[in-house]
């Protein structure tokens, strides 16, 4: 899109002059293998998107901040002192729990007007909610002066989210959004937040992303379930073991202290954030030594275990990762992110990419009568200004 015509529409929204305004940028991010275990303190290895959500900005004298998107018709206005969660104010609980965060930290900030535009494909697992914060974190520093360092506002971003709008999710988001480079994924260590940048030696290859169109309904409350169930888990086991988090363990120590956990569920549940974990570091592993036909195996492995011991996948990324995998060039097929519906990624051979959208598109759609999107990802870079 289209930067000139936002430019265009915040004019006719706003007034004034378009040599005012400021334009910015964030991605999405699609996870390649490691999930449900940022919040178990595992690995992750998530890239960014070459789509995501845009801004343009333009401060104010006062103290009134209007936000206005191309994406819905509701717009909000409030006063800077007085931020606080409101539900029919819907989306722009993001951006202001956001502005919240740099209040808290003693950031002067003051009134603004900014429109926003995303071509993320919403509640589809591949964080427009994360891309949103993380962009209205770099707005807010640009335009106030703020000199907080990306990872500062991807740690602010995350807790935007845990503490205004009261969904408890993990770093990786935000973090892939903020901190994403251009044809490399980034191994991220969530308990200490070390990363590296791993080139994404895809030869011959491409991520198609398949969106299975199935709202995330539940979403919210079987995640924040999930995530009691691990730490009941991880209660069970730091009865005898002096482990901080589930995926501290190796699978021989876990295989041998599993029987700790006195419910069936839990232990599954924890089964797989350790199993996992081990996945991750096998596929970099295999990834860096240009196996890419490995790094498709263990991909499978993961979502195998999220259907089975972790049960987030539903019935829709199921038959899509199921026809996938059907394709011949098709080397690995998952769902990404939170699960209970959005998205599946897989690794396919480039000369089967048109096949596989064909036959996976029109499989799906007769097995789940949805009608699904792909999308082959380019893995772009993180935020910034773009003017
Ligand atoms: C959501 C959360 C992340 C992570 C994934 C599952 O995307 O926001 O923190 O837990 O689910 O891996």
């Amino acid at each position: 899109m289209m930067q000139n015509q936002m430019v265009e529409k915040f004019i006719e929204i706003y007034g004034g002059e378009s040599s005012t305004v400021s334009q910015y940028f964030a991605p999405g991010r699609v996870n390649l293998i490691g999930e449900h275990i940022d919040y178990n303190g595992g690995f992750v290895f998530p890239c960014a998107l070459d789509f995501g959500t845009y801004a343009v900005a333009r401060k104010r004298n006062d103290s009134t901040v209007r936000f206005a998107t191309l994406n819905f018709d509701l717009k909000v206005e409030v006063d800077i002192n007085d931020i606080s969660y409101l539900e029919e104010h819907n989306w722009t609980n993001y951006p202001k729990g956001v502005i919240k965060e740099f209040l808290n930290k003693g950031h002067n900030i003051g009134g603004f007007d900014i429109l926003y535009y995303g071509n993320i494909p919403n509640g589809s697992g591949l964080s427009s909610s994360a891309s949103l914060e993380v962009l209205t974190a770099v707005v807010l520093n640009d335009l106030f002066d703020c000199k907080e360092d990306m990872i500062e506002m991807v740690k602010m971003s995350q807790k935007a989210e845990n503490q205004f709008v009261g969904v408890n999710c993990g770093i990786m988001d935000q973090f892939a959004c903020g901190m994403g480079k251009s044809n490399h994924a980034i191994l991220l260590d969530c308990e200490t937040l070390d990363y590296k940048y791993t080139p994404l030696k895809l030869d011959g290859y491409k991520i198609v992303i398949g969106n299975t169109k199935k709202r995330r309904g539940l979403a919210d409350s079987k995640y924040n379930e999930r995530r009691s169930e691990c730490q009941y888990a991880l209660e069970c086991l730091q009865k005898e073991l002096d482990i901080n988090n589930l995926c501290d363990l190796d699978m021989d120590t876990f295989d041998k202290h599993k029987s700790l956990i006195d419910k069936d569920i839990a232990r599954d549940r924890a089964k797989h954030a350790v199993a996992e974990n081990v996945r991750v570091k096998k596929a970099v592993e295999a990834l860096g030594g240009g196996d890419i036909i490995t790094f498709g195996k263990l991909m499978n492995e993961s979502h195998d275990s999220l259907r089975d011991l972790y049960e987030v996948t539903g019935i829709e990324l199921d038959t899509m990762v199921e026809e996938a995998r059907k394709i011949e060039g098709t080397i690995g097929a998952r769902m990404t992110g939170a699960g209970f519906g959005g998205c599946t990624v897989s690794i396919v051979k480039e000369e089967s990419v048109d096949i596989f959208i064909e036959e996976v598109g029109k499989k799906y759609e007769a097995r789940v009568n949805l009608k699904p999107e792909f999308y082959v990802a380019n893995v772009g870079n993180g935020p910034g200004k773009i003017n």
